[in-house]
């Protein structure tokens, strides 16, 4: 998820290393480290910043010509000194750094282990390090090989860069899901997880591809397929500059993040979601499913965001596990001295783990007595550690204040929850479970669909940027999508809106409809479908503009709008994964139209760690 340098050839390593880390801070990460060829492997590593790392290496001898570095986003192993990387493999003669999920790691360690391997750290990481040193002893094999056979058993997403103790100026590098760079120079070859580390030696890159291996000296790059094939390497000169690719080639981290959805859906799925053998494995949950089972009651408690995710989870667990929930702002739950009852669960939703109000507000439930449940995205973090258990959204970092990509990673993995349970609970038929893995593995990819009408969306955000307020309506699991595109639509360009349910309306709200106020429907095809279509028509009867996001073909509500937005038919239950993409979009685009720091709002933090 996080960052990989690597150089060899005539230079010094280490500087060209650590400045490229420095290079890839702004793709977040919670420890650091390298590893050195210098008369043999030398390895620093530890919790925290580059910085921290370079201030506690000062002074030890840093000479080397060949060195890797990571910043690492963990995923299997709290954020602490011994589970940052680089890992040495058991004999010390291999280094190695990576960034991903190696999904079947558990099998590779219990095989390992039977073998007698030890390991220092809880990670992925070095599982897979010895799992390729053990292949290179038994069978007796070069590093190169042995890294070629262990991939091939390797279910997950890597980039791995090796350096081999008793072979000094190579690295060995390999991705799958992750990506990698090779810069090419003259008697050198640099590496990074994207260009910005080279940015400045070179200009001549070769993207590898999935499948891809690497041996890499500084006058030869050997680029060759899984099965020893050699491939011909594709030079190609780069064009970014350095601020582009911190973006990946987007204008903000907030569109970046928008439009890697449909690979974060898929992360969080990835090794959980077995859709052809009904399965959903999920060791932080599954030790507690008997308590969610048979919990007289699930309390949401969340900020911001996260709390909308837990209004659309409201409608799931009742919907599929038949138990009552409650959704609590954190900040409200906490003061009031809350009623928890033996048996009670409380599922704490927080992209950063950080917030302070979710945070007492746990802590608080847990005194009580409550099992506490963690959904959060920064492994190692507050909430995560004091929560019984729970599992991570795997969204990667979230650099944009305007949290997108977290949101619905929450709701894939709160959609696994319910779905285990009322599985479980024999409360969701098995037809009906079936079905809705199916559906839930579709999702990465209609979310990449409705992230193909964003021009058109840019073009409404240059239609309504001027409205003095917005009104975002919806019914049902999609009431609390309004309230999110509500939130955004606020976040990022300073505009008034407010979410509200549809029924609503005609309550009070209705009075502030005319012709100057956009209202946006959050209207995919669902069991409420006819009734919004009635509140469209209450709309337009007193001339106000009908903004809808609509399921694709919905004739009906396009002939009663003024402009749609379209997403892809799904289930209801899903829906709110691909129906909060438009509204993501049409913030983030009035916000750039008006001219706003859309990844830096004014008065908003990323992670509100105060009360
Ligand atoms: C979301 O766009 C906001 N930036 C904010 O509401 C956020 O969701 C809230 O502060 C909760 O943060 P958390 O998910 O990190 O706990
Ligand atoms: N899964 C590995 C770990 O948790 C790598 C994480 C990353 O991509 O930074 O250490």
């Amino acid at each position: 998820m996080c960052g990989i340098v690597g150089y060899t050839g005539p230079r010094e390593a280490y500087p060209i290393v650590i400045k490229g880390l420095r290079r890839l801070e702004y793709r977040g990460y919670d420890s650091t480290g390298v590893a050195l060829q210098n008369n043999g492997l030398k390895v620093y590593k530890k919790k925290g910043k580059v910085a921290e790392l370079e201030e506690n290496i000062v002074g030890k001898d840093l000479h080397a010509h060949a060195g890797i570095g990571h910043t690492r986003w963990a995923t299997h192993g709290e954020p602490n000194d011994r589970n940052a990387h680089p890992h040495q493999s058991a004999s010390g003669k291999l280094a190695m750094i990576h960034n991903g999920i190696i999904e079947n790691y558990a099998q590779l360690k219990n095989e390992l282990l039977k073998k007698g391997y030890t390991f220092k750290s809880d990670t992925d990481t070095e599982v897979l390090l010895n799992f390729i040193e053990e292949i290179m002893v038994n069978n007796e094999c070069s590093l190169e090989e042995a890294v070629r056979v262990a991939l091939k058993r390797v279910v997950g997403a890597y980039v791995i860069l090796l350096l081999n103790e008793d072979d000094p100026e190579t690295i060995i590098a390999a991705r799958k899901g992750s990506p990698l760079v090779i810069g090419v120079g003259k008697g050198e070859h640099f590496l990074g997880s994207d260009a910005s580390p080279m940015l400045e030696y070179t200009k001549e890159v070769v993207y590898v591809n999935d499948y891809e291996l690497a041996i890499i000296r500084p006058d030869e790059l050997i680029l060759k397929n899984l099965g020893n094939e050699k491939l011909t390497p594709y030079v190609q000169k780069l064009d970014l500059e350095l601020a582009a690719i911190e973006k990946g080639g987007y204008d903000h981290f907030m569109l970046k993040e928008i439009f890697e959805q449909p690979q974060t859906i898929q992360d969080c799925l990835r090794g959980r979601l077995d859709a052809d053998a009904g399965t959903i494995t999920m060791a932080g949950i599954d030790q507690y499913a008997e308590q969610i089972m048979n919990a007289k009651r699930i309390v949401m408690v969340a900020c911001g965001t996260s709390w909308h995710a837990g209004l659309v989870a409201e409608y799931i667990f009742e919907e599929l596990c038949r138990i009552n929930v409650e959704v609590e702002y954190a900040s409200e739950f906490r003061y009031r001295n809350p009623v928890i009852s033996e048996g009670d669960v409380i599922i704490a939703i927080s992209q950063s783990g950080e917030t302070a109000d979710t945070l007492v507000a746990i802590e608080t439930a847990k005194a009580k007595g409550a099992i506490i449940l963690g959904v959060v995205n920064v492994v190692g973090s507050s909430i995560a550690r004091i929560s019984h258990g729970g599992a991570y959204t795997h969204a990667g970092p979230e650099i944009g204040v305007a949290s997108t990509k977290a949101f619905t990673a929450q709701l894939a993995v709160l959609t696994m929850i319910a779905l285990k349970i009322g599985h479980a609970k024999g409360t969701l038929s098995n037809e009906r479970y079936m079905g809705l893995l199916k559906e839930l593995n579709a999702i990465p990819e209609k979310v990449a669909v409705a992230l193909t009408h964003s021009e058109h969306i840019r073009k409404l955000a240059s239609k309504y940027k001027d409205a003095r307020d917005f009104l975002y309506l919806g019914r049902g699991y999609n009431f609390p999508v309004a309230l999110e595109g509500a939130l955004k639509l606020k976040e990022i360009s300073y505009i008034h809106a407010e979410g509200y349910p549809a029924a609503e309306m005609k309550h009070g709200p209705i009075a502030l409809v005319d012709e100057t106020l956009p209202v946006v429907f959050v209207a995919t095809r669902d069991s409420y479908h006819e009734k919004v279509v009635s509140n469209m028509q209450e709309i337009k009867a007193r001339k106000g503009m009908v903004v809808s996001v609509i399921t694709e073909g919905d004739e009906t509500s396009t002939g009663l709008s003024n402009d749609v937005m379209i997403v892809p038919e799904c289930d209801e239950i899903l829906a709110p994964m691909l129906s909060v993409v438009p509204l993501q979009l049409l913030a983030y685009y009035i916000g750039v139209v008006k001219d706003l720091d859309v990844d830096k709002p004014r008065n908003l933090a990323k992670s509100v760690t105060v009360e």
